[in-house]
């Protein structure tokens, strides 16, 4: 499945507005969006960094000085493909607005810019249309006072690396949108300290160098380690079978657990998962029925295809 499947919020609640260039837009908290939170599963230095960041950027910077101790309120989450930074932000964005909301009681306001409708078309386009998601809709957003969080998704599309531009089709329109990205998010930060833009990237080697100097937080997001594997998949399973079962309790259960997560080896969050739907689809009674499916159907499903012995 290419990236871009899951790039559309899942059961997401009503959006409140539309704004040109923005995606969705919806206030939070909101009870619904809590699993993207729990149920991705990182390291959890990183939740904390990042939640912290967060709070700090939406309810201090407003007191401090900008030369004393400068920030952008920017934050950039880059790992490989499926390992659950977009959801991660979404599921982000919902738990700082609790933080504003325990605080003083505000609504914040979360907002996804719409990258894939920017770009391409004909020469200084894409530079509008950035220049106009920046100086009108985010600038809209932030003048009605709220705390306003910006998911910047696959951010390596907005702000294309300029010294890699020329294996672009039109690298002059690549360097004008990428100096509006930059241009839009300074003149936020001179006038705002309300906003926080999240971005993420599968491949931050191609973003551009004067946009990776203004991130205030970089975080890491793994492939998970085989502890976090074990956490990823029995989750899977507790959703389909129920906690006994996912938590392996018959001792030849767990020896099955052991083997899924030895041929499971590297690979990203989100395959780990379909390796438990790949297994419900291998024998009728399971796919009617999933909560029949145990580990060893599992691991069986896995010697099927040639990726465990
Ligand atoms: N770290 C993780 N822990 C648990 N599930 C994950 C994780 N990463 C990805 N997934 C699963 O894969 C889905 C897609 O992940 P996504 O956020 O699109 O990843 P990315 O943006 O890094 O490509 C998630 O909704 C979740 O079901
Ligand atoms: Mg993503």
């Amino acid at each position: 499945m290419s990236d871009s499947h899951d790039h559309h919020a899942p059961s997401a609640p009503d959006p409140t507005s539309g704004h040109y260039g923005i995606l969705v837009e919806y206030a939070l908290p909101d009870d619904s969006w809590i699993d993207r939170w729990d149920r991705i599963v990182v390291p959890d230095a990183l939740k904390r960094r990042m939640v912290n960041f967060g709070a700090f950027a939406l309810t201090q910077r407003s007191d401090r000085s900008q030369v004393a101790l400068p920030v952008h309120g920017l934050m950039l989450m880059q790992g490989p493909p499926g390992t659950g930074k977009t959801t991660l932000a979404r599921g982000l964005a919902d738990q700082i607005a609790r933080i504003v909301r325990d605080r003083d009681g505000r609504e914040t306001i979360f907002a996804e810019v719409d990258a894939h409708s920017i770009g391409s078309g004909v020469l200084g386009e894409s530079q509008r249309q950035v220049d106009r998601v920046f100086q009108r809709s985010i600038r809209l957003l932030a003048r009605q006072g709220r705390p306003v969080i910006v998911l910047i998704d696959e951010v390596e599309n907005l702000a294309v690396a300029r010294d890699r531009a020329s294996l672009q089709a039109n690298p002059t329109d690549v360097h004008r949108s990428t100096n509006a990205v930059l241009t839009g998010l300074d003149s936020i930060w001179n006038q705002f300290t309300n906003v926080l833009f999240v971005a993420t990237s599968n491949f931050p080697d191609s973003i551009d160098a004067a946009f990776l100097s203004r991130v205030d937080l970089i975080v890491d997001v793994p492939v998970p380690p085989r502890e976090l594997a074990r956490r990823i998949l029995v989750d899977t399973m507790r959703e389909v079978a129920g906690d006994a079962i996912a938590d392996a309790e018959a001792a030849d259960e767990s020896v099955a657990l052991e083997a899924v997560l030895d041929a499971t080896e590297g690979i990203d969050a989100r395959r780990l998962r379909k390796v438990i739907l790949a297994a419900i689809v291998e024998r009728r009674e399971t796919a009617i029925d999933p909560s029949q499916l145990r580990w060893q159907d599992v691991r069986a499903a896995l010697v099927a295809t040639g990726r465990a012995g």
